[in-house]
């Protein structure tokens, strides 16, 4: 994308720096990247994760699949050059979000390691939280909140992750939930114990 952009534009520095935003804030800015199955809970984890971190007094936004392709996003479908894309301006509206002093939470499948990574080197290692919600298969399509894995079966839709579009999982994420196993109150849990390990946010 880099290679378009045109000599004629040049960057406009900005007098407020995200670090003076992070200390009105009182808190640093980070992506939390939620990956997993249709239905695995990325979704359901990360606004219970922002309800909390909410609560706690901390500036959240959540970006979700289903709302950004309502809009931002809205012009994709679900072949790997469009999910490639979605990805990449899910990435940079993250960034976007550091750079505001925020605490973004983003719930998309991501399927692809290459795309997460891209973001990954996007954002910066220390403000890219990767969060694996493991869900088997069968239990993602037993659940089926959305009868979307129904449809794909019938062939109804075509290519559907896990069904007839493939899902790399992170090989190293910062963390790995067991959805099937664990329940939301301790996946949260969770991801706030770590978040306060990496002293992203402040013990309560
Ligand atoms: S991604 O692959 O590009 O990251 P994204 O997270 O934005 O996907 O959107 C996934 C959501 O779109 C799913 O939760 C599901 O509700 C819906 N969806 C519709 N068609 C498909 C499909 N072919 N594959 C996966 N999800 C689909």
């Amino acid at each position: 994308m880099n290679d378009i952009i045109s000599p004629n534009i040049v960057w406009q520095p900005s007098i407020v720096q995200r670090g003076d935003r992070e200390a009105q804030n009182r808190h640093g800015s980070c992506v939390l990247w939620f990956t997993g199955l249709s239905g695995s809970g990325k979704s359901t984890l990360a606004h219970a994760v922002e309800e909390v971190l909410h609560e706690s007094g901390c500036r959240t936004y959540v970006l979700d699949g289903d709302n950004v392709r309502h809009g931002l996003c809205g012009d994709l479908a679900f072949s790997e050059a469009d999910r490639r894309e979605n990805i990449r301006r899910v990435g940079e509206v993250s960034r976007l979000f550091v750079e505001a002093g925020m605490i973004v939470l983003t719930a998309f499948i991501s399927p692809f390691r290459e795309e997460r990574e891209r973001v990954r080197e996007l954002i910066g290692e220390t403000d890219f939280v990767e969060i694996h919600c493991h869900c088997p298969l069968e239990v993602c399509e037993q659940r089926d909140v959305k009868g979307l894995y129904q449809k794909a079966r019938q062939g109804l839709i075509r290519e559907f992750t896990g069904i007839s579009s493939p899902y790399q999982a992170p090989e190293n994420p910062a963390l790995c939930i067991n959805t099937a196993e664990m329940s939301l109150l301790d996946s949260v849990g969770q991801v706030m114990c770590f978040l306060q390990s990496q002293g992203k946010v402040q013990c309560p």
